[in-house]
């Protein structure tokens, strides 16, 4: 094992030498079922709430819907294709609840199920191993008007709606994942509102997050005891850091930043972490659910059920999180709870989404994961960056800043590893340009550039530079 230094990285990562990952490390890349499939009625797919969301004006930019998307539904064998030419090891994807279940309810719908079939035959074939999402935030909306994922039903519909995809995939897919970035699915969903539902209740995103959870550990249990081979949860996870502490992690906090950085890793981390793999709430999340419309949702026996074992967690990274303490700020939108928390605007170089690119900080959560919950695997199963990438007249998207990009998180990922984390895998987000939630087609996210007009594919230098790396099992000398 490779001494960590101060900053909690090897020396691969700061001198960009060359890093050699461990044999059977697996390479892939995601992919989500409203952001690429399109096909948005057909075969009897039933309305999600982003359907409804991105219908309703004004709420994502351009005006831009799933109902087209990538039109993955029809070339999905051209994806995988695409996919075998890069080498993938996996294919990280999620399944649309509505296609299964049109209304959220009921016996499955054999039309929806036949097109994850033909998926999966289509990757295996090809020799990729599919890694299966229950949800990645396409809730049937018929569910949404029973009260979505505020109430608490919906986590037993979802545990139904898991055990129909199981009984049809599970003899050949044995990776599954209940649910992508539950923080997500409850804050911006319920709280903020950029997202569908677009609530802005936040008593209601914190009975979200708990019953995201039920649902998680009701589909948890559920697949093992249908056999699943491995299960996981992945979350959007973040160090919370200063300012000062960006740059330098050895950086002094004063006692009350110190507190703004525990009570935002409370909300966005241990709010969801603690219950699945420890079965309890930390107690300053407790106290601030408490403020916001009661704990009378929690029932007794949820948490044992929340608490399922997993094998692996899922990291989806993408910056760092940046507060301080902020005397008389009221709470962000996104995070009820966070009065005198000042969020502190990005700095350094950014993404197009407006991002810092800080690739230290992924190497610091999993180093600090793999410490506070040893009991399980990690993965991270989202990281990427969006640039304005265009192709050229040549053919070539040169999108050098993304594997920039690519390469600084997979030396820290690397160091992470050399540091001790318990880190089975690496998947880039994402395989193709896609819907990219409220920011719709504007923000390229793929490492093989997307024509929306024309449906035409196209590698980009960044998908090249990954192949690369997958075949040799690792990053060469930075040039
Ligand atoms: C994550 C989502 C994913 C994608 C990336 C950029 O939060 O899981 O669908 O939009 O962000």
């Amino acid at each position: 094992m490779t001494v960590v230094n101060a900053r909690g990285t090897a020396p691969s990562l700061l001198t960009g030498g060359r890093a050699d990952f461990p044999a059977g490390f697996v390479w892939g890349a995601a992919t989500a079922s409203y952001q690429i499939e399109g096909a948005a009625a057909e075969d009897g797919r039933g309305r999600s709430i982003w359907d409804a969301f991105s219908h309703t004006p004004g709420k994502v930019a351009g005006g831009d819907t799933g109902d087209v998307a990538c039109d993955h539904y029809h070339r999905y064998a051209e994806d995988v294709r695409l996919m075998a030419e890069l080498g993938l090891h996996a294919y990280r994807f999620s399944v649309a609840w509505p296609r299964i279940q049109a209304d959220g309810t009921g016996p499955a719908n054999p039309l929806g199920l036949a097109f994850y079939d033909r998926l999966v035959d289509e990757l295996l074939a090809a020799g990729i191993t599919p890694y299966t999402t229950l949800y990645h935030w396409d809730l049937p909306q018929a569910l949404q008007e029973r009260g979505g994922w505020a109430d608490r039903d919906t986590a037993y519909r979802f545990a139904e709606y898991a055990e129909l995809v199981h009984a049809r995939l599970g003899d050949r897919v044995g990776h599954w994942t209940t649910l992508n970035e539950p923080w997500v699915s409850a804050f911006l969903g319920y709280a903020s509102g950029v997202h569908a539902p677009g609530e802005q209740d936040p008593a209601a995103a914190f009975r979200a997050a708990h019953h995201l959870l039920l649902g998680h550990g009701l589909a948890a249990r559920a697949l093992r005891a249908a056999g699943a081979r491995e299960i996981s949860l992945v979350v959007n996870s973040a160090p919370v850091l200063t300012p000062a502490q960006v740059a330098d992690p050895s950086a002094p906090v004063a006692e009350a930043d110190a507190e703004a950085v525990r009570r935002v890793d409370a909300l966005l981390t241990r709010q969801f972490l603690d219950p699945a793999l420890r079965g309890e709430y930390p107690a300053e999340v407790l106290e601030i659910v408490e403020r916001h419309g009661g704990l009378a949702h929690l029932a007794d026996g949820d948490l044992e059920v929340i608490r399922q074992p997993i094998d692996l967690v899922g990291i989806n990274y993408y910056n760092p999180c940046v507060v301080e303490s902020g005397p008389g700020e009221p709470a962000n939108p996104a995070w009820p709870g966070t009065e005198d928390v000042r969020f502190c605007p990005a700095e350094g170089p950014l993404t197009a989404m407006g991002w810092p690119i800080v690739p230290t900080g992924l190497s610091r959560l999993l180093l600090r994961l793999a410490a506070d919950y040893p009991e399980v695997g990690l993965i991270v199963t989202e990281n990427g960056a969006a640039f304005d990438d265009t192709v050229e007249e040549d053919g070539r998207v040169r999108d050098t800043r993304r594997t920039a990009y690519l390469d600084g998180h997979l030396r820290a990922v690397h160091a992470a590893i050399e540091g001790g984390a318990d880190l089975r895998g690496y998947i880039v987000w994402s395989l193709l340009d896609n819907f990219e939630w409220a920011e719709g087609y504007r923000r390229r996210f793929g490492i093989v550039h997307v024509d929306f007009d024309t449906q035409r594919r196209t590698l980009k230098d960044s998908a090249l530079w990954y192949r690369d790396v997958i075949q040799r099992n690792g990053v060469l000398e930075k040039a």
